[in-house]
């Protein structure tokens, strides 16, 4: 059985764990700062297996050796942003959380390959990648699923086609300035400029953009975590299938897009071996300069973390 470990057991990390064993894809352990509290909901997963008929082996701890010989590693551990914090310390604190999860893992687990989730998230996945001086197929940020899936959400609800019709392309960095693909989108292989009128699809790009913080306004608190770690299922089901999937994460850019020493969300192809490739699309202008904008806003990020973390 393959072995997935889980950091961060909040809600982002338990519920990934849900999904996980649904697809009785791995053993997996869940590790979290919080006593007890990792090992009460992996013990209550556990004992719920046996109603959906899954053979998981499901355990928490407190400790990284319970991650021993782990495929995959998936990072969510990390503070929210609180009232006060500035975006720099928040970058500090998540920056030394993510630091210990991804050295201490990697004692225990030489071959794993990571998926990380926590926010700042490209910046994270950067970090954990210079931390580990692990080649760049074996980090992937959580990114560009959720937010193509946020957009396939909306264009369903709009149109009323089954979401397995819509196909939507979201890249560059989770942020404000995430870059929507309205070109490359389609329904059905029809393209979405052609199926919606304009002002519509202009609606549902800026939902898009801005579909973390809706969620946020509505819990009030806490942020969206069924459809981040529905995402980083797929990944991992991606990855130990070996199924050469394509799909939009943030990787690690070595010249591709014009872009090198960062992480960005872009479409690649994702099997046994972790970021198998980038696939680089041909932009026109209006989404050259999208893509420039996210990428500039992303290095800023990436500056600031080498500011403050010396890697
Ligand atoms: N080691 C292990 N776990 C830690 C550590 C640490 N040093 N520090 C904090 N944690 C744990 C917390 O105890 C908490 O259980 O990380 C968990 C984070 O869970 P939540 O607060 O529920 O946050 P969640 O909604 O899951 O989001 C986690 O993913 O999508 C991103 O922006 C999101 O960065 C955030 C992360």
């Amino acid at each position: 059985m393959n072995k997935i470990s889980i950091i961060g057991a909040g809600m982002t990390g338990s519920t990934a764990a849900h999904w996980l064993a649904e697809r009785e894809l791995a053993d997996l352990v869940l590790v979290d700062v919080v006593e007890g509290m990792p090992q009460g909901k992996g013990l209550d997963m556990a004992e719920a297996m046996p109603i959906i008929g899954k053979d998981v082996e499901i355990v928490g701890s407190n400790d990284y050796a319970a991650t021993k010989g782990s495929d995959i590693i998936i990072i969510t551990a990390g503070l929210p942003r609180k009232p006060g914090m500035s975006r720099d310390d928040l970058l500090s604190a998540n920056a030394e959380i993510v630091g210990k999860a991804a050295a201490e893992t990697l004692k225990h687990s030489p071959d794993a390959i990571y998926i990380v989730l926590t926010n700042p998230l490209d910046t994270m996945a950067y970090l954990t990648m210079k931390l580990t001086g692990l080649p760049r197929e074996r980090v992937v940020g959580q990114a560009g699923i959720l937010d193509s899936a946020r957009m396939r959400a909306f264009v369903a609800m709009e149109t009323g086609v089954s979401v397995e019709n819509i196909d939507c392309y979201v890249l560059g960095g989770h942020g404000d300035e995430m870059v929507p693909l309205t070109r490359h989108s389609n329904i059905a292989g029809v393209p979405l400029r052609d199926y919606l009128p304009a002002d519509r699809l202009e609606a549902i790009v800026n939902r898009t953009r801005k579909g973390g913080g809706e969620i946020v306004n509505l819990l009030k608190t806490g942020s969206a975590f069924y459809a981040p770690s529905a995402a980083v299922a797929q990944m991992a089901e991606a990855i130990l299938k070996d199924k050469h999937l394509i799909v939009p994460c943030a990787a690690y850019m070595n010249g591709e897009y014009g872009l090198s020493d960062m992480f960005f969300g872009v479409p690649v192809q994702l099997g046994r071996k972790g970021m198998e490739r980038i696939i680089e699309y041909k932009f026109d202008d209006e989404e050259k300069a999208m893509f420039e904008k996210s990428a500039a806003s992303v290095k800023e990020t990436h500056e600031a973390l080498k500011k403050l973390v010396k890697i």
